[in-house]
């Protein structure tokens, strides 16, 4: 499928007209994890590049809503680090990586102080902490928050921290290839958004911190021109390796009406500020699934507990469940959960009154990129991965409030390993090659329907959406993996290559996009084909037992004719301080909230 060698060589002086700008090292993405990882280069004299595709601000991470995660203790003294990563590591089946997850968990209470040094409004308890709330399987209170819109404040804060460091940034860029010399990083290929222009930036670094491919599935937590898989591919074609594709988190509340809005993230804070889920009987149907965590199970319990209601006739007439809040007093749902309240009231529901209608989306990819976990370093010298992009913290499901904690856990310390590396090989300066001018738009692609027009990418992407939900979608088996498989060869036969470098609009997926959607749709399809088993957010109807032989991770490799062949590793041994903490069976207890 992926059988097209790409080519990632770096375009030699005089054939390319467009080799124009030069930096030490490209960040790719201008998400919490990206602006985290500039923010240290930057500090640390190195010269750096931050492009994004969407306007400065305006990043996926304002998206993230409830909360981010460190053993602070403010509410729950007993919290301590060892328990944040033994809940990670029990919530994520035991295949996360056990040093990814030991440095978050040790450094989440560093970053959050350090965040709310630069001026993060988190939320203070009576005496002036932080404020903690609960979250989906947490034994303690951990989830430290602005309302729910946490992530919007970490990105805000980030941005003026990078603006008063003096990051460089440039928006609406998309990079279409990383280009390599010698097997090393050496560039990359963009397209400017706006011109349409073709821009080749020479570096010999760049941080994937683009996100996730969550944008695969036809429901999802995502703007549809957002993780769209960029990372995966861009990585997958300069040879570095993809682990735990199979791991798909489906949140279990996203909004079904109005359409446009359709898979909206509801943030798990309602449910962590007492929120109760009621099928269309009225029945608290968690009580059948997990009566001691109730509605703050972990997610993949949640999300499989609504879908089963909705599939086997419980759900409402539209296919959700029902979230109920409105047992709470009214001017503390203003106070914690504005931005729900308000959206919902936009769309006519009053959620101090009524109950919110809800369903599963595509939230998260807990795989991704192969990383060693201390210093963000992918096996292809001078390329990273940070952030949703990289693959190791969360094994088979994440836990709520993890994702924002590791942007800025791993986005400092790739930083400090590049600035690192690049001092130890004396290469901080940018690389001293002659630039050239930008080249030419291309012309416009024909949209008339014509036989010769290259087929739509919007419509392969939307084929795509639709067989991911189909067959690799929240319950899975090997027959329509399979099936999956097919389709997905067959709507690969129609990628256009040709255009791959044009500009296009938000709705119209660049090619680009609809190429590395694939690369990312093949791993998650043949991971998941493979591990014969369920284990947290991967659940095989045909094989629903978890089986101790696959404590092991599973890793895509691109071979040398471009083909995807698969291995398992095994997982390394837990560090003594977290399985000590393991056994000492923390859980989280709903009835506090009661
Ligand atoms: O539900 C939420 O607020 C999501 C948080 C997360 O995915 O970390």
């Amino acid at each position: 499928m992926s059988s097209k060698a790409p080519d990632n060589s770096v375009p030699s002086p005089g054939v390319s007209s467009s080799m124009n700008l030069q930096t030490a090292v490209l960040v790719i993405g201008a998400g919490a994890a990206g602006l985290r990882t500039a923010i240290e280069l930057t500090e640390a004299g190195v010269d750096c590049l931050v492009v994004g595709k969407r306007d400065h601000g305006d990043a996926h991470t304002r998206m993230a809503a409830g909360g981010i995660n460190a053993s602070l203790g403010s509410r729950d003294s007993a919290d301590r680090w060892a328990l944040h990563a033994a809940d990670t590591m029990r919530e994520g089946g035991y295949i996360g990586q056990p040093r990814a997850v030991e440095l978050l968990a040790l450094e989440a209470p560093d970053r959050i102080q350090e965040l709310a040094d630069w001026g993060c409004p988190f939320a203070r308890t009576e005496d002036g902490r932080i404020d903690q709330r609960f979250f989906g399987a947490q034994s303690f209170r951990r989830t430290c928050f602005v309302g729910d819109i946490t992530g919007e404040a970490v990105l805000s804060t980030l941005v003026d921290r990078a603006r008063t460091v003096g990051v460089a940034y440039r928006e609406r860029i998309m990079v279409t290839r990383i280009l390599l010399a010698g097997g090393a990083v050496a560039g990359a290929r963009c397209i400017d958004l706006d011109t349409g222009r073709t821009l080749h930036i020479q570096t010999r670094v760049v941080v994937l911190a683009a996100g996730g491919c969550t944008s695969l599935y036809r429901r999802g937590s995502s703007r549809a021109d957002e993780n769209t898989g960029d990372a995966i591919g861009l990585a997958w074609e300069a040879g570095a390796e993809l682990q735990d594709m199979e791991m798909i988190q489906f949140h279990p509340t996203g909004m079904i009406e109005p359409e446009a809005m359709s898979g909206h993230l509801v943030t798990e804070a309602v449910r962590g500020e007492g929120g109760r889920l009621f099928n269309a009987q009225g029945e608290r149907f968690m009580k059948r699934y997990t009566p001691e965590q109730m509605e703050l199970a972990a997610r993949d319990v949640v999300a499989r507990a609504n879908y089963t209601e909705i599939r086997e006739g419980r759900g409402t007439p539209r296919g959700g469940v029902l979230l109920d809040i409105s047992h709470v007093d009214p001017a503390r749902i203003r106070e914690r959960l504005p931005q729900i309240h308000a959206l919902f009231r936009e769309h006519g529901v009053d959620i101090t009154k009524e109950p919110m209608e809800v369903a599963p989306t595509a939230h998260y990819p807990m795989g991704g990129v192969v990383v060693t976990p201390e210093t963000g370093a992918t096996r292809v010298p001078g390329l990273y991965a940070v952030g949703e992009a990289a693959a190791g913290v969360h094994g088979a499901n994440r836990l709520g409030g993890n994702s924002l904690a590791e942007t800025v856990v791993f986005g400092r310390r790739t930083g400090l390993a590049i600035a690192q590396w690049l001092q130890d090989t004396g290469e901080r300066d940018r690389p001293n090659v002659e630039t050239e001018p930008s080249a030419a738009a291309e012309p416009p692609r024909p949209r008339d329907g014509s036989p010769e027009r290259d087929p739509d990418p919007a419509q392969i992407m939307a084929r795509l959406r639709e067989m991911m939900w189909t067959h690799a979608g929240i319950v899975r088996h090997a027959e329509g993996l399979r099936s999956g498989l097919a389709e997905l060869e067959e709507l690969a036969r129609d990628i256009p290559g040709r255009h791959e470098e044009s500009a296009d609009t938000p709705e119209q997926p660049a090619p680009a996009e609809v190429r590395f959607a694939v690369i990312a749709a093949e791993a998650i399809l043949r991971s998941a084909l493979l591990r014969d088993e369920s284990r947290g957010a991967h659940s095989r109807e045909d094989a629903p037992e978890s089986r101790d032989e696959w404590i092991r991770n599973i890793i895509c490799r691109r071979e040398a004719d471009g083909t995807m062949t698969l291995r398992c590793e095994p997982v390394a041994p837990i560090p003594p301080a977290v399985q000590e903490a393991l056994d000492e069976h923390h859980a989280l207890d709903y009835h506090h909230l009661e």
